[in-house]
């Protein structure tokens, strides 16, 4: 159950077994592809996700906002970027792209130094307000207004609820990527049905796949080998829900009330490298080869969230970490069990 990439990373298969292993020999030991000592060598915050060079290269921490409120989002972007983040994970969803934007333009960073992510919202039933071509365009036109910037670095589907107008979803994608207004182009909460759906129409794949992933939800080993085939780097959204404390008083937590209520997971293991848990599950995330974004409002947990430099997870306890809840695999980010990854 380790990620394909963590796999990679220690110079081995993909896991898909090596007799049939599409990938054989590139996934085999010495592969000049993996770089490991780069990725150790240089800072995880501004460590760009190098670990495979077919990849999509992004920072490996990025500051997460979904239900931070527009009117914290320019003072908390603000104090993120002060402390050292480099990548901003917003989305038209969020309703805080403009705060965000006022923080960008105030920042005396370099565009060139920053990493914007935003969503389009594809429409949901049972509203059924789905997305065609042309609104897509306009959303994306839009997102860049208020985000105050000439080019999205990742632009991505947040979720393939648009059944019937997926593909065409997809399309204006790609046309917002020739005409230069996004740099790369993704999707989020997609399964591998709905990626197969691009690939069968012959049209150019996604970059990556933001997901939920931490040890209550990994990736499913399917779609796992199917994005590391096809060079879909997973993200990972949500790493911090196994707290207690996670999306505390939010309607949006799906998480039983034990797990609300209950004691802090894994503090045995988080204690062994003197870290907190909340860090414990971002290394663990990175070092599965996904990119991350914890999201706060509060600067010493801003500050928490990328002191990531000073340990390394052993592989005894990455597996401990990963095996710890096999049997208990949930969507916890959506309402009431619900999985968008099992949208038709
Ligand atoms: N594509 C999608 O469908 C999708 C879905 C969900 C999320 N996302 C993206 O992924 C980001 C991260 O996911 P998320 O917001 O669900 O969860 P998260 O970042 O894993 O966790 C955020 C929660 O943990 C708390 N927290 C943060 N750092 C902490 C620390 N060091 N100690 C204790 N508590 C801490 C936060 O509270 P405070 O703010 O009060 O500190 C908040 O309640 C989102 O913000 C969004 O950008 C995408």
């Amino acid at each position: 159950m380790l990620s394909a990439n963590f796999l990679m990373s220690q110079g081995e298969c993909c896991g898909n077994g090596c007799v049939n292993c599409p990938y054989t020999p590139r996934h085999k030991k010495g592969n000049k592809n993996i770089n490991i000592s780069k990725i150790q060598s240089k800072s995880i915050l501004y460590n760009w996700s190098e670990i495979m060079s077919e990849y999509l290269k992004m920072p490996m921490i990025g500051l997460g906002t979904w239900l931070l409120p527009n009117e914290l989002a320019e003072e908390v972007t603000i104090t993120a970027l002060n402390l050292g983040y480099r990548h901003i994970d917003t989305a038209q969803a969020y309703r805080n792209e403009a705060g965000i934007g006022e923080a960008i333009k105030k920042s005396s960073l370099s565009r060139d130094g920053l990493f914007i992510t935003t969503k389009m919202w594809p429409g949901m039933e049972p509203d059924n307000n789905f997305q065609n071509y042309n609104s897509v365009i306009n959303s994306c036109n839009q997102s860049l207004s208020m985000l105050q910037i000439n080019e999205i670095d990742l632009y991505l589907i947040h979720a393939p609820f648009a059944k019937d107008l997926r593909l065409e979803q997809w399309q204006a994608f790609l046309d917002l990527k020739k005409d230069g207004k996004v740099k790369n182009i993704g999707v989020s909460n997609y399964n591998i049905h709905h990626l197969q759906e691009i690939e069968d129409a012959g049209l150019e794949m996604p970059a990556a796949n933001q997901i939920e992933i931490h040890p209550y939800h990994l990736i499913r080993p399917t779609l796992d080998s199917y994005m590391a085939e096809h060079k879909i780097l997973p993200i990972a959204y949500s790493s911090l829900a196994p707290i207690p404390n996670w999306r505390e008083g939010s309607r949006w937590n799906g998480k039983p009330e034990e797990m609300k209520t209950g004691s802090m997971p894994y503090e045995d293991i988080a204690e062994k490298y003197q870290i907190s848990v909340p860090q414990l599950l971002l290394k663990w995330g990175i070092q599965m080869g996904y990119p991350v974004l914890p999201k706060s409002v509060k600067k010493d947990r801003l500050k928490e969230n990328i002191n990531l430099d000073h340990f390394e997870i052993s592989l005894q306890d990455m597996k401990a970490l990963t095996n710890a809840h096999l049997d208990q695999q949930k969507c916890l980010a959506w309402s009431n069990g619900f999985d968008p990854l099992d949208s038709e």
